[in-house]
Formats: C-alpha cells, structure tokens, sequence
C-alpha cells in the first residue's frame, strides 16, 4: 500500500533578531509537535527582511542564528525540510510571474504595507486615514524617503512562498492573516484566469489545542519582538534574572481573593508556562491569601525559564560552532525544498505560455 500523502505545512520565519519565549511556545514548540505527523517546511524568510535594507553582514548572522535556534529547539533537518528562502532561486523567478496577476492597489490597501511605508516615510499619525491620502502621500514622497517596492510586493513574496510548495497548513500569527488571505487571492485568480486547478487554497494552521497566551513583561500584551518586552532563548542567565526581576507588578493584594491585575495575570501566565501545576497553585493560593511576595514569584519564574532556555542556549553555542553541520542542513534543506518548487515553477511557466523553442 502506497504511504498516504501527508498535509504539506510550511512556516517562514523572517530573519530579523532572535527568537523569543513567545516565538517557542506560539510557534516552535509547536511545529517540533507535528514534525512526525506532517510533510513539514520550515524557512529562514532572509529574502523578506531584505525589505527593510539591513546591513549585509545582519542579513547573513541574523539567518544563522536563527537556524541555529530552530535546530536547537528540536526541529530535525531528517524530519522537516528546514530552508533559507534565498538558497531556492525558484521562489525569485515565480515571484516575477506572480506579480503580473497582482493588483498594486490591492498590495497598497494591505495593512502591513501601510504600516511600514508610513514608518519609512517617518509619518507617525496620519491627519487623514483614507486610500487617496495615503497613496498622495507615497507617491509625492522624495526619493530620499522613498518606500521600496520590495515592501509593496512583500505580499506576492509570501504567496510564492507558500503555492510554490503548494502547502495547505500555514501557521501564522494573527498580524499575518491578512497575507494568507491575499494568498488565496492570488491562488483563486491564478487557477481561475488560466483555467487550470494548479494551485490549492492554503488555511491558517492552530495545530488544535488552546491557543497559547505568552505574554511581555511589561504589565500588557504580548510578547513581541517590537514591544521590546521580550525573554529570548538565548538571553544570559543573568540578563535572563534581571529581565523578570524588573517586569511590571502592582502594590499586591490588599483583601483576600481580590481579582488580578493584568501585569500580575500575566506573571502567572508565564508561570504556567513552565512550572509545575503544584507550584503554579501554591502561589495561586498565596495570592489569594494576600501572602504573596511578588519577589519570590518571579524569582520563581525566571529560574524555572531558564530550566527551559537553557539547554537551548547551550545548543545553539555548539551548532553555531560547527560549519559543517550548518551548511550541511542548509544544502540538504535546499536540495528538498528546490525539487518541488522547481516542479511548480515548470508548470506555472507552461501555464503562462513560456515554452521551449
Ligand atoms: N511574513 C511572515 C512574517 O513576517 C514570514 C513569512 C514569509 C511567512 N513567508 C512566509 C510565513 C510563508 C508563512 C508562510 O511573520
């Protein structure tokens, strides 16, 4: 009996910066979950953070270092395809053709797109919020201040990302749902111009279960890399401390069973996360009995963090230092990913009339 075919999940991570606690339990934990049960693709998305116009040496460490977390973390290169999207010269050149089926107003309207393009032109709090505005202010902007056409077609990018593996199950965070929409967009439009049933509708994948709340340690919201309120895997135990010494709590309870505050409902949020239930309900009831010492709970949860972090901060020291074992699952992560992108790329150049002579 032929193997039935697995589901084709595939996730990008752009390169910017390292990975945080929230990215671990939001993201990561959960794709090690799933390694066995999916045809999973993990990518380094190094193409995307080009758009913001890091600095060549950034662009090349910041890939590095984070494959070096996702593989300490435990993704398995035997298990998963884990790639950096530039090593697939497939996605550039389907990326081009893509873009003739993509409406620039379409990409214009896209939340992320009018977010950055604002932060590129240094315009904080637009006077008028609408379309025509905004589009008066891109295209009067001087070309010193311009925004990149890159961070225009940021969306075209993401969709070949994903139909050039012709993926199902896409996990995303919420900020992303916008771009998988478009995706399907683009997908429907492609098949349906062509009248042809290549490409299928890719979902957003939760993988079940609760979702998981990690939240910052600033007393509100999440975790995020550009709330600056982040724990990262590879932070310094003593950084590590004095992050979670110096989150955000309130005067304490004054009356027996009193409601939480938020930054102190989220201090056990990250409690939960990784302690014990025993430990998690002693402190439970000392809040409730107002015994609390709010010292102590995060001593408590920093050490039990790093119990965590630590092994993963280890490993990811050791792979940084072997080369070889760093280009070897680059290459064999490539060699995968380019078969079937590759296979796409000759059908989608047929479909469009790109034939041999
Ligand atoms: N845009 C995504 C982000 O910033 C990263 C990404 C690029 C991605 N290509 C993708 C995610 C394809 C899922 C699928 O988070």
């Amino acid at each position: 009996m032929p193997e039935q075919k697995k589901e084709i999940v595939l996730s990008g991570i752009r390169s910017t910066g390292n990975l945080h606690l929230g990215n671990y339990y939001g993201a990561l934990r959960k794709f090690v979950a799933v390694q066995n049960d999916y045809d999973c693709n993990f990518f380094i998305a190094d193409l995307h953070a080009l758009t913001t116009n890091p600095n060549p040496e950034d662009l090349h460490k910041n890939a590095r270092q984070i494959l070096a977390e996702y593989l300490a973390a435990g993704l398995d290169p035997e298990k998963s395809t884990i790639f950096v999207q530039s090593d697939v010269p497939e996605i550039a050149e389907m990326y081009l053709l893509l873009n003739m089926h993509v409406g620039i107003g379409e990409l214009m309207r896209t939340t992320s797109f009018k977010d950055k393009a604002r932060k590129a032109l240094g315009i904080t709090a637009p006077a008028d919020d609408s379309d025509e505005a905004f589009e008066k202010e891109i295209i009067g902007a001087s070309t010193n201040k311009r925004v990149n056409a890159g961070l225009l077609t940021y969306p075209t990018l993401m969709a070949v990302d994903i139909l050039i593996q012709k993926a199902t199950k896409v996990p995303v965070g919420k900020d992303q749902l916008q771009h998988l929409e478009l995706t399907r967009r683009f997908a429907r439009r492609f098949n349906s111009f062509y009248g042809v049933d290549l490409f299928p509708e890719p979902t957003d994948f939760d993988f079940g279960g609760q979702p998981i709340k990690v939240p910052g340690l600033d007393g509100s919201g999440k975790m995020g890399k550009s709330e600056g309120n982040c724990i990262y895997l590879v932070d310094d135990p003593k950084v590590l401390r004095k992050k979670v010494m110096h989150a955000v709590t309130d005067e304490g309870p004054k009356e027996p069973d009193s409601p939480m505050s938020e930054p102190i409902a989220n201090l056990f949020s990250l409690l939960e996360l990784t302690s014990k239930p025993e430990v998690v309900q002693q402190f439970r009831d000392a809040y409730a009995d107002c015994s609390i010492r709010y010292g102590d709970l995060k001593k408590q949860i920093a050490e039990d963090i790093l119990a965590v972090t630590t092994p993963i901060r280890e490993r990811v020291n050791d792979i940084l230092a072997d080369e070889e074992y760093l280009a070897k699952v680059v290459r064999m992560g490539a060699e995968k990913a380019r078969e079937r992108a590759a296979k796409t790329l000759a059908e989608v150049r047929y479909i469009m009339g790109i034939r041999k002579f």
